[in-house]
């Protein structure tokens, strides 16, 4: 019985120390599937804008190990030339970002600790800033891997196709709305038409008189002079 109870024992010491290692296993590999840094430029990582207004180009990071010197850039892809936009550091979390240099005249760096923002304003925009904006950031701790994100911006002349569609919308629901007032007058002037006729032949059953007719000739004009304008 003893015996039993040992290899008992021993069987789910052994169980419970694979079902540690499994553990560890499966931390490490979540660890390394997470890596550490991350940026990202949103879900929707592009925008159209009108030449001439000013945009934010967005940029977050996150770190699930913790940044130290976290490195960041921006860079405009101009036709395969990457140009620097701008660079800065982040001395750790919660720090805001220092030697923020910028070496674009329209750009306004307006990121901040505050919900790890490293996006940017493009004042002005007109046709050539249109293109890929990539949001670049190193982190010393994790072995200065590199990580980027990409911004497209378009831009238009102006917002054409909402516009038109707005309008045909317009359009369409005034043409509706004065489709119906024509329909309703009309539907009105006959049933004022039906009215009146109706009151004249009752007056006709109930007075019979000589009198009635010409009334009765004058009414059926304005009638008339109503119906047709509105037919
Ligand atoms: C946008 O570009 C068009 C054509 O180049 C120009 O006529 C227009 O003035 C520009 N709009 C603005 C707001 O700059
Ligand atoms: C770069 O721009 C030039 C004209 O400015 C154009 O001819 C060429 O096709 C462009 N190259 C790429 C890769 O888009
Ligand atoms: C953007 O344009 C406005 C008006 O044209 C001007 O006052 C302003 O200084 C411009 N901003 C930048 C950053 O170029
Ligand atoms: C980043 O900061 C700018 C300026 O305060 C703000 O407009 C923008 O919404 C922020 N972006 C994110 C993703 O927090
Ligand atoms: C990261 O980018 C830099 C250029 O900014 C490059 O020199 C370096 O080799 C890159 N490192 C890795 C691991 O890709």
């Amino acid at each position: 019985m003893a015996s039993m109870d040992r290899t008992g024992v021993s069987g789910r010491l052994r169980s419970g120390d694979l079902l540690h290692a499994g553990l560890a296993v499966v931390l490490l590999l979540g660890v390394w599937g997470v890596s550490g840094l991350e940026v990202s430029t949103g879900k929707v990582s592009s925008i159209e804008a009108m030449n001439g207004s000013t945009v934010l180009i967005p940029c977050t990071y996150s770190s699930c190990i913790g940044i130290k010197d976290l490195f960041f850039n921006w860079h405009y892809n101009d036709n395969g030339t990457m140009l620097k936009l701008c660079e800065g550091e982040i001395p750790m979390e919660g720090v805001e970002p220092r030697g923020v240099s910028v070496y674009h005249e329209r750009i306004e760096f307006v990121g901040s600790s505050k919900g790890n923002n490293i996006s940017f304003l493009l004042w002005n925009i007109t046709f050539e800033d249109q293109g890929e904006y990539i949001c670049f950031a190193r982190n010393p701790k994790e072995k200065n891997r590199n990580h980027t994100a990409i911004f497209t911006l378009i831009v238009v002349d102006q917002l054409k196709d909402p516009d038109s569609s707005l309008t045909v919308v317009i359009v369409s629901v005034l043409g509706g709305v004065i489709g119906l007032a024509i329909f309703l007058m009309v539907v009105k002037g006959l049933v004022v038409n039906f009215l009146l006729d109706g009151g004249e032949k009752n007056k006709d059953c109930l007075v019979n008189s000589g009198n009635d007719n010409t009334e009765n000739g004058l009414s059926g004009a304005k009638a008339d002079n109503k119906g047709t304008p509105k037919a």
